[in-house]
């Protein structure tokens, strides 16, 4: 059986997360590419701070989408944390300095301040990739989410930063305040907006972006693992994070078992892996468990991706 529910047509965004060199990339280059096969508009986006998807498709791949191939409809992106913080502050910075400037004696300086707090990147990635998925730009979007960490991280956002900014800047309304309505009659200079509508449509744009994320027909998350004691226990880390979160994980794939011990180093490496397989199978009943082989050579190039693929969805 292969991977569960991924090729359903309402699903939007598949958020690929794990350990470092499980082979997530890999497994987000076979899945996009099956996708793409089935005649869907895919996009792949790694936010890796390693060019990987370049590596794996052996295609320039960068800060614009790229068509990896000529029959399907398959696109690349690899956006890097310089280019977010870019994007970023060029649609929110106005808005923020407005805000901020209003109440402080700040500059300009202060939006590469807060655009430095953590998680700004997944903000920001999620907000571009909800405004892709709603413009209908592609059917589904693959998200290579770099390191375990980042995908706990944005879990707390946007909510938490939008919560920070809200209150700092409720704080320093209400010394506003003395004088009763002034919120609502303070213009900020260039949106020509009030702070109430600003910090309004903060909210909702968090909101938003919440509700996508825990859209389970919409979004798909899956955890790639190795069958080794840290992969384990990263994973249970990962998926308890996400599950508080109310982010389910469905798909589960042990990736990098070995297939066939004919020798003893083999032998012994399998009996190892077969313990945690085992361990991951009885952790997670309810998941759909997907044993991904180790191949014996470099996954790169469509065609060794499509062998991958045909593994996952059989
Ligand atoms: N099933 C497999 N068989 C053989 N090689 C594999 C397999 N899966 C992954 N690899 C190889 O392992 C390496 C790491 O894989 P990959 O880059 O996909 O991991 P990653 O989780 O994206 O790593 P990172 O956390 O560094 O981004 C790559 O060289 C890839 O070709
Ligand atoms: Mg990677």
């Amino acid at each position: 059986m292969g991977l569960a529910g991924i090729e359903d047509d309402h699903v939007k965004l598949i958020m690929i997360g794990g350990k470092g060199g499980v082979g997530k990339t890999t497994c987000a280059a076979a899945i996009a590419l099956k996708l793409a096969m089935d005649k869907r508009k895919v996009l792949v986006i790694s936010s890796d701070p390693a060019p990987s998807l370049s590596d794996i498709f052996e295609k320039e791949v960068g800060d614009r989408e790229v068509r990896i191939h000529d029959q399907y409809e398959l696109y690349a992106l690899e956006v890097s944390s310089e280019i977010i913080l870019k994007r970023w502050k060029k649609r929110f910075g106005p808005e923020i300095y407005d805000v901020v400037s209003s109440f402080a004696d700040v500059d300009y300086d202060f939006v590469d301040y807060i655009g430095s707090a953590p998680g700004i990147e997944e903000e920001y990635m999620l907000n571009f990739i909800m405004e892709l998925v709603e413009g209908k730009t592609y059917d589904v979007v693959v998200w290579d989410t770099a390191p375990a960490g980042h995908t706990l991280r944005l879990l707390k956002l946007p909510e938490l930063f939008l919560s920070h900014m809200e209150a700092a800047t409720k704080f320093y309304m209400n010394i506003y305040s003395y004088l009763e309505k002034i919120k609502e009659a303070v213009k900020l200079n260039e949106s020509k907006k009030t702070l109430l509508e600003i910090i309004a449509n903060w909210e909702s744009l968090a909101e938003r972006i919440v509700a996508f994320i825990r859209n389970p027909m919409m979004v798909k998350y899956l955890i790639v693992t190795i069958p080794e004691a840290l992969g384990v226990k990263l994973t249970e880390r990962v998926i308890c994070e996400l599950e508080d979160n109310q982010l389910k994980v469905e798909n589960i794939i042990i990736n990098n078992v070995v297939k066939d011990s004919d020798c003893e180093f083999h032998r012994i490496r399998r009996t190892m892996q077969s313990h945690y397989i085992n361990l991951l199978e009885n952790t997670y009943k309810g998941k759909n468990l997907m044993v991904l082989y180790c191949a014996p050579y470099e996954i790169k190039g469509v065609e060794r991706i499509m062998e991958v693929s045909r593994s996952l969805f059989p």
